[in-house]
């Protein structure tokens, strides 16, 4: 395959893919590019990659896929590894919020069952699912490296810990 995930020209406009609809806009092209250049091996941009499709995005759909192997000049199964390898890269739709709860040893030895349990119950949803608003997100995930601050979890790029389950309606008001 070819141009058909991108400008060719260079210019900023957004170009449908002949996919599944998705768009590699001209400026996340550039950008990796830009990344692929900093590696002798173009594999090594492959998380940057993606990370930048998902900023613009909210997710890496399978269009998403094909057009980073093709930008890098790499296997579109290398690039499915990796999205499937990194936790934070979703491939699936998510909510405008993101929460990551920390389930590792230490979170999970100072209040992860409680915390997860009450925003659970505040949100209306289980891990892995979206609140029909569209709102929030709730997943659980690896260690945050706030180990020191557990029960610690994440709403999009905030950290936050320790957080008991009384922190929660003051902390979700903030992400509308
Ligand atoms: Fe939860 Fe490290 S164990 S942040």
């Amino acid at each position: 395959m070819s141009d058909s995930f991108y400008d060719a020209t260079g210019t900023a406009a957004p170009i449908a893919t002949d996919g599944d609809g998705f768009v590699l806009h001209a400026d996340d092209r550039r950008a990796m590019l830009d990344e692929r250049a900093h590696y002798e091996q173009p594999q090594a941009a492959c998380i940057e990659a993606l990370k930048i499709v998902q900023k613009r995005h909210g997710w890496v759909p399978d269009g998403a896929i094909v057009a980073v192997a093709e930008t890098l000049g790499i296997g579109s199964g290398d690039v499915e590894g990796v999205a499937t390898f990194y936790n934070l890269i979703f491939r699936q739709p998510v909510g405008r919020h993101v929460i990551l709860v920390c389930d590792s040893s230490s979170c999970f030895l100072t209040g992860y069952d409680e915390l997860s349990e009450a925003l659970s119950q505040r949100l209306g949803i289980g891990f892995g699912e979206t609140t029909k608003d569209n709102r929030f997100t709730l997943l659980p995930t690896c260690c945050l490296g706030a180990c020191d601050r557990g029960p610690a979890m994440m709403i999009g790029d905030d950290t936050f810990g320790p957080i008991a389950p009384s922190d929660l309606s003051e902390l979700l008001e903030a992400y509308p």
